[in-house]
């Protein structure tokens, strides 16, 4: 009996102690700057310039660090190529979870349609060498992944999505994420997790993210400028002024990219024309995009597979992309597959030499919607409950193909658009 109490004894205080140790240890994970990191880490390719010519590289390091620098080379067959150096502007950031630094290195005067290698180098410290590759003159054939909403409770979905799809298609050129890339935008704890998701793809193809509405989302239920997506995500700065760096446009081959930003509801109040000024930006953009394909992503849908509509979205951009003969408009918020069938000024029309076909690009990470419902306008509707989803698109010259796949690489639709 008395060994018996001494033993619950002994029991009680291991618990305690365990316990203890615990809390104190959450505590202090919990209040630990996340950014405090000597060595480079949140590598990330991105465009700020032309994608045939230039290359941008950012990564992060604590706020200490100061002199980064990027090494590259052209990659040939059998012979090393000339090893360059260049030294990366450095901006410190401060965040929710502490300050970082974001190293910034675009290398310009690059050969088109080339394959180059590439180190990141902080005093003491070189990175893992990756690789990039710049876009072609013109023409010809790629590929590029498009992955709806990544919001998560944890980032081992969209990890497991983003990977799958860069494994299945490693010819791929470039990604975008189309927005809610995580849950609360200036949380830099879920950037932290989201980005070491990437790691593996994100140094060697770039990333053309678009902002969602979760991007705005500060701790305290408060909103905000995205300024985390657009401080760690260096984009072209060609959008309109107040957005810049979160609205733009870009071109890959022979197709015109544009990105803007639907969040009307949520910045609205930090740039109340914001709708106003998007819409003179890309009136001008699409007017004087001269490529053979042309391309809208937005985070909210102008016709979308919520109960309600976006009328503000829907009667602010689709004239104008519709007028210009934007070919598709990528969509997200809703979680679900979805297109349309050639829309112009709100009726389907009978093919897509008469309109925009709008593609709702599904959900990558963990975050469904059952809500979601086909509408009138849907081609084809499928919600992804079961298994996240991710798109690919083929350009080759005149045909495009967009193909839905489910996160384990099975077939949900495929189908092309010939000019
Ligand atoms: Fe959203």
């Amino acid at each position: 009996m008395l060994i018996k109490k001494k033993v619950l004894n002994n029991l009680f205080v291991f618990i305690l102690i365990v316990g203890v140790l615990t809390v104190s240890l959450a505590t202090i994970a919990s209040t630990m700057p996340v950014a405090a990191k000597d060595v480079p880490s949140h590598i990330i390719l991105t465009w700020t310039g032309d994608a045939r010519t230039t290359q941008t590289i950012t990564w992060q390091t604590d706020a200490n660090t100061q002199d980064g620098q990027v090494q590259y080379w052209e990659v040939r067959p059998g012979h090393l190529g000339e090893q360059i150096n260049l030294a990366a502007q450095v901006k410190t950031v401060v965040s929710n979870k502490g300050e970082f630094n974001v190293h910034t290195a675009t290398i310009t005067g690059l050969k088109p349609g080339t394959r180059y290698a590439y180190r990141i180098g902080i005093p003491g410290t070189w990175s893992q060498q990756a690789h990039f590759a710049t876009a072609p003159v013109t023409g010809g054939e790629f590929k590029f992944l498009v992955f709806g909403d990544s919001q998560s409770i944890n980032y081992d979905t969209w990890r497991t999505t983003l990977h799958n799809a860069y494994q299945a298609n490693l010819d791929t050129a470039f990604f975008i994420n189309m927005g809610d890339l995580i849950d609360m935008g200036q949380d830099y704890s879920q950037w932290d997790a989201w980005f070491n998701a990437t790691q593996g793809v994100l140094e060697n193809i770039p990333c053309m993210p678009v902002v969602g509405n979760h991007e705005t989302y500060a701790p305290e239920r408060r909103l905000a400028m995205p300024t985390l997506f657009t401080d760690q995500f260096k984009l072209p700065m060609n959008g309109p002024e107040g957005l810049k760096g979160q609205v733009y446009s870009f071109n890959y081959a022979d197709v015109h990219f544009v990105m803007l930003d639907t969040q009307i509801d949520e910045e609205g109040r930090f740039v109340p024309d914001m709708l106003e000024k998007q819409k003179h930006w890309l009136e001008e953009d699409l007017a004087t995009a001269g490529e053979k394909w042309k391309l809208v992503f937005v985070h909210k849908a102008p016709y979308n597979n919520k109960p309600n509509g976006n009328p503000t979205i829907r009667t602010g951009f689709a004239p104008i992309i519709e007028k210009y003969h934007a070919d598709l408009v990528f969509t997200a918020h809703d979680h679900v597959y979805a297109h349309t069938y050639p829309m112009y000024n709100g009726m389907a029309v009978e093919n897509p030499t008469k309109g925009t076909i709008y593609v709702a690009t599904g959900r990558s990470g963990s975050k469904t919607y059952s809500t979601s419902i086909a509408k009138e306008w849907d081609d084809f509707f499928y919600n992804p409950l079961d298994e996240p989803n991710y798109l690919t698109v083929e350009v080759n010259d005149n045909i495009l193909t967009v193909t839905a796949y489910r996160q384990n690489g099975g077939l949900i639709d495929k189908w092309s658009i010939v000019k």
